[in-house]
């Protein structure tokens, strides 16, 4: 068994029918999906989850963004899941993602970016914790 991290696939890629094409993409770089579902986050779910970005001055569009539409939240597993979803979703803002990596194909913008990826272990418990129970996970 190997560590986790925590994805959602974002309301915009949902919307436009990603959803399928990145979930083939992880799978077949060897993420094991752990726990899955499709949600619509409420704004205080969505401000909640990124408490931490409270006082950027992205916040409220984010937050706002995040709770348009639903969302694909998962559990993956992998050996060394965080470092090596990064690399597979690539850079924050998709104009500046290796090609071949997930927001280099399917994000729209900075803030439209497809995916969330955790970016640490402790994070991806919390955020994991944050959507799932652990009789959710398999
Ligand atoms: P994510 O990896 O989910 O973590 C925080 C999110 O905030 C990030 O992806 C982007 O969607 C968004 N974000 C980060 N920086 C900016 C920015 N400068 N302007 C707008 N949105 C941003």
């Amino acid at each position: 068994m190997g560590n986790i991290t925590f994805t959602m696939i974002k309301p915009e890629a949902v919307e436009a029918g990603y959803t399928g094409a990145i979930l083939s993409r992880i799978e077949s770089e060897g993420f094991r999906i752990v726990a899955m579902k499709k949600v619509h986050l409420t704004p205080e779910r969505a401000g909640n989850f990124y408490a931490i970005h409270k006082e950027r001055p992205f916040y409220n569009e984010l937050v706002e963004y995040m709770s348009g539409g639903p969302i694909i939240a998962a559990i993956l597993e992998k050996d060394n899941a965080v470092a090596d979803f990064r690399l597979l979703i690539g850079a924050t803002n998709p104009a500046e993602a290796e090609e071949g990596t997930i927001r280099a194909e399917f994000a729209e913008s900075l803030s439209k970016n497809a995916v969330h990826g955790s970016d640490s272990d402790e994070n991806a418990i919390i955020e994991a914790d944050f959507h799932f129970s652990h009789a959710e996970r398999f």
